[in-house]
């Protein structure tokens, strides 16, 4: 009761003084609105034109970005702007007021929802909030909101992908003739948003279309142009599967003796098959596009199958015995790659410098087997051509091919992605 009397009294005291609003103004003010507004009715004069309802996104923050759902969720507030010239006063009628907070379910306003929800529907308006209004009938609403909206997502150049988010809002119920949305700046505001661990939010853009051809309703676009930070990738996924299929082709270099060899090569393919069913796990199963890392591993599977085929038969070379006869054909190619013939001139024994109780022994072998004859001059040594040296021969040009073919596939694979991307 008292601070009544004294609200009364300053009010006095306040005189007719413009611009010195007391509660009565305010009062008579929504009191005067209020009267006859029908909240259902279109704030049009002429009720054949449409509203014109603009639009602006503050992003604060991407929370996350699933590409296994295909969704993306993030934070925002939107500024809706429109006219309601049912709500416009003359200031000077009410102290000089000339903006009020309204609840905003006492005013008429378009109800927006988001197109394509992840989840529940979402309304970008909550009827607990308020809007603004001016004097002249604008009014103002701003809604903080969090959306869960789809996404397309294409992960074919993973890690090294940009991903290309639209959320679209409609306004429900109405159609472009009678609502009109349009987009108050060409992209969404920054100035409230903090980054993001897992992606750069590249560019933005705010766009209105029909919803399609000739349709008479419209949507606004808010498009993310998004782009993964591929650190995480490349330390987790990328540089792992090198190493993997460079480890593989060093099966070669473990002593055949050590029966290891086998259990060796097992070992990585399986890891390579572990590091594939990850991988994939944090994937889209897409076939539309495929992600090329999935190709990558499917040719390093093949690829370790391989190397396991050559170990497995390179031990049977291995395990001949050193009397058995050898083919002439491994033969030369033994000597062709040993270099005891680089070039391709013909090399007697004496032009080595080397040519001495080995050959001499040789040839002297050679007089008991005639048939031999007729092989290479520089095939002379081929009796000290064992299945063992022949087995070994093999090991080391397995693991330079294999290694070679490891990085080689890799530079190609980063390559493709890089350049797609
Ligand atoms: C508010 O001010 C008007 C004049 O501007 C005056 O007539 C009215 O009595 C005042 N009301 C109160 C409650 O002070
Ligand atoms: C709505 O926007 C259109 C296009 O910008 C404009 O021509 C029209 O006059 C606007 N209508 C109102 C009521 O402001
Ligand atoms: C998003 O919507 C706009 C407007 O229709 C369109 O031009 C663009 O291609 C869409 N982008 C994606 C990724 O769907």
């Amino acid at each position: 009761m008292m601070a009544f009397m004294i609200i009364i009294l300053l009010a006095l005291l306040a005189g007719k003084e413009v611009g010195a609003a007391n509660v009565s103004d305010t009062q008579n003010l929504l009191t005067d609105l209020s009267q006859d507004y029908n909240v259902n009715i279109r704030p049009a004069v002429d009720q054949l034109s449409p509203v014109n309802v603009s639009l602006q996104m503050y992003l604060k923050s991407i929370m996350e970005f699933d590409e296994v759902q295909g969704s993306i969720s993030y934070t925002a507030g939107f500024l809706m702007i429109w006219e309601d010239y049912r709500l416009g006063w003359d200031p000077l009628r009410y102290g000089g007021l000339t903006k009020l907070t309204v609840p905003l379910k006492q005013i008429w306003f378009p109800e927006l929802i988001l197109v394509s929800p992840a989840t529940d529907r979402t309304y970008l308006a909550n009827t607990q909030s308020k809007a603004r209004i001016w004097s002249g009938g604008e009014v103002e609403y701003l809604e903080g909101v969090m959306i869960e909206s789809t996404c397309d997502v294409n992960v074919k150049y993973y890690p090294f992908d940009l991903q290309s988010c639209n959320t679209s809002f409609m306004a429900l119920g109405y159609y472009q003739t009678e609502v009109y949305l349009m987009r108050r700046t060409e992209s969404i505001d920054l100035t409230l948003y903090h980054g993001n661990s897992m992606w750069t939010l590249e560019s933005t853009s705010v766009s209105v279309a029909d919803i399609s051809t000739g349709s008479e309703e419209q949507e606004v676009f808010f498009t993310f142009n998004l782009r993964r930070k591929p650190v995480y990738a490349v330390v987790t996924v990328l540089l792992p599967i090198l190493f993997l299929g460079t480890l593989n082709a060093f099966v070669f270099l473990l002593i055949p003796e050590s029966g290891e060899r086998i259990g060796y090569s097992i070992t990585t393919l399986l890891s390579i098959a572990v590091y594939m069913t990850i991988i994939m796990s944090t994937l889209p199963q897409s076939s539309d596009p495929t992600p090329l890392i999935f190709y990558k591993l499917l040719v390093d599977l093949a690829y370790s199958s391989l190397i396991i085929v050559a170990v497995i038969l390179n031990m049977r070379l291995h395990a001949k015995d050193d009397d058995a006869s050898m083919p002439k054909f491994f033969v030369s190619f033994y000597l062709a790659l040993t270099c005891r013939g680089c070039g391709g001139k013909p090399v007697s024994p004496a032009s080595h410098g080397f040519a001495t109780d080995k050959n001499v022994l040789t040839l002297n072998e050679m007089k008991t087997k005639p048939d031999e004859l007729d092989m290479p001059v520089n095939s002379v040594d081929a009796k000290k051509i064992t299945w063992k040296k022949f087995s070994s021969l093999l090991d080391t040009i397995f693991f330079v091919l294999f290694i070679f073919y490891s990085f080689l596939s890799f530079a190609v694979f980063l390559g493709v992605l890089v350049g797609g991307a």
